[in-house]
Parts: structure tokens; sequence; C-alpha cells
């Protein structure tokens, strides 16, 4: 399969610099994801496999099919999903599973009024992997520390297709391989040789969405006690990230925590925050009286 869409390739037309850099803004504009001159071939290819997909052999004329009305904002969701890096699996971050564990659960539930409800957004959650962690962990820490909350966790992502795969719900073994077995047998289901499926308890927990997050002004979420967002921030130059976070943290109630992928900023603290200091992560609690 792979063998055929790249010899389709041969009767593409050739992407010169000017049409590039059309493409390029495009991404950046769209979606914020920044393409370095490196990836080029990237691009060329993966919109290639698409266009042969659907009969185009022209990078204009398909330029012009995406940015036309319905129908190409069909076709630009898609050439998104085939764009975008969803790579991630179960437990990716462990000390950011750890500082959940150690250090912020025990923290709320050791205040006077410890939260009745937990909500969480996981932002950037692609296929799922991450915020079905983010519920395992929150389960968990209820039953065997006797705590009495409930939660919800909104999971968001621009890729429908990823979305898909999370509400399904349904991964390879693969994925699982940082979940160990106590979790495992509590909240998977095998359901064939090679494939486990979410239990529907949890897939209850969990509510996915489709959100751009270069467009959260009219986001319908309201402020949540944490917010993760891991490996998506990677993708953005410095400006953007800044901005992202700005409107993340809007979103944080107060003692709220962010928690980031360890190195994705530097220097960014606006002073409605602080910075929690736990082994290997980049985290931040909105101040109290913020
Ligand atoms: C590498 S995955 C990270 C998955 C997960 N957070 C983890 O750490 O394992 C990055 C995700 O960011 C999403 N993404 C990229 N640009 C986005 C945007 N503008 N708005 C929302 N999601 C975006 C991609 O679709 C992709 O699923």
């Amino acid at each position: 399969m792979a063998i055929a869409a790249w010899s389709g390739l041969d009767s593409m037309s050739n992407m010169d610099d000017a049409l590039y850099l059309q493409w390029k803004t495009l991404l950046e504009d769209r979606t914020g994801m920044i393409l370095p001159n490196e990836r080029r071939s990237f691009l060329t290819t993966s919109l290639g496999i698409r266009m042969r997909e659907i009969g185009f052999t022209d990078y204009q004329l398909y330029y012009e099919h995406v940015l036309n009305g319905c129908e190409g904002a069909i076709e630009w969701a898609t050439l998104v999903d085939r764009l975008t890096v969803h790579e991630t699996r179960f437990f990716r971050h462990m000390a950011s599973v750890e500082m959940l564990r150690e250090l912020v659960l025990p923290q709320w539930m050791s205040e006077d009024e410890p939260p009745g409800t937990i909500q969480c957004w996981s932002v950037g959650c692609s296929t799922g992997e991450e915020p079905y962690t983010l519920a395992m962990v929150l389960d968990h820490f209820r039953e065997t520390d006797y705590c009495q909350y409930y939660f919800g966790i909104t999971a968001s992502d621009i890729s429908l297709a990823s979305l898909a795969t999370g509400r399904k719900g349904v991964y390879h073994s693969r994925k699982l391989r940082d979940v160990d077995a106590v979790l495992r047998g509590k909240y998977f289901r095998r359901v064939s040789d090679t494939h486990f499926e979410v239990n529907e308890a949890l897939r209850k927990r969990v509510c996915f969405a489709q959100l751009n997050v270069l467009e959260m002004e009219h986001v319908p979420i309201g402020k949540v006690h944490l917010i993760i967002c891991q490996n998506m921030l990677i993708y953005f130059d410095r400006k953007r990230r800044i901005e992202i976070l700005n409107n993340l943290v809007e979103h944080l109630l107060p003692g709220g925590v962010l928690i980031l992928g360890a190195g994705e900023i530097l220097g960014w603290q606006p002073p409605i925050i602080e910075k929690i200091e736990f082994n290997d992560t980049l985290a931040f609690r909105r101040l109290p009286s913020a």
C-alpha cells in the first residue's frame, strides 16, 4: 500500500518554493504548527498521498479545494489529521503521574474543603491515552485512599480521527506497556489477541471534543482543577506557546494545577501562578488568592 502511494506521486505536479510557502503558511495560520524546512519532504509526501487518494495531481488546485466552502472544510479536517503528530501512549510521563499521586491529590484532599468534584482537561489529547491515564489515576486514588470525590475529564484535540479513536477506547497492547498489571486488570478488557478496550465506567468519565487551541476565545469549558497539556506545545513557536498558556491558566480554578511536558516552556510565569517543584516535571499552581 505504501509502495502504491509512493509510485503514484510520480504523476504529481512539482511543488515550487512559492507553493511550498503557501502550504506552510496555511498550516501555520490554521493550526499553529511550524514546519521547519527540513520537513518539506514530509509535507509534499503527505499532501501527495492524500491528493492521490481523492484524485488530485496539482498542489495548487488541491490548495484551492481545501479553501473552498464546506467541502474544503471537511477535506481540511482529514488533512490536518495526516499532517499532525499523534504519537502517545498510556502513562507516557511517569514523573507527572507520580506528582499527581504524591503531591497534588493528597494536597487537595487535605484541604479544609476538598473538592467534591475534580474537573480536568487534557489539551491535545490525541487518541485518548493521556486522558484515560488521568482517569485511571483519579479513580484508583480515590478508591485506595478512601477519598470521596467525583471526577470528569474533557479531552480535546484538533484531529477528528484521533478523537474518534479515543471515544472508541480500543488500543493495541503495545500502547499498554506501561500500564501496571493491577490497573490493566481493573480498567481494560481484552477484545482480541492484540487489542484491549477501556472499560465502560472509565470511558464515561472522559468526554472528547474537537478544539483548536488557537481558537480558545469561545471555548465552552469553564474553570477546572487540572489541565494537562504535554507534547503539543513543541510544535508551536514561543509566541504562540505563551498565548496558549496564558489562555489555559485563565481556565484554572484557584489552587488548580497546569501540567506541561518537562522543558516545554522556559521563562514563562505570569503572576497568578507558582511553579510546583517535583522531579523531572514542569507544572504550575494557580495561586489560591488569584
Ligand atoms: C504528540 S500528540 C500529544 C498527545 C498527548 N498529549 C501525549 O503527550 O502523549 C500532539 C497532539 O496535538 C494535537 N494538535 C496539534 N495542533 C493542535 C491545535 N492547533 N489544536 C489542538 N490540538 C492540536 C495533534 O492533533 C496531536 O494529537
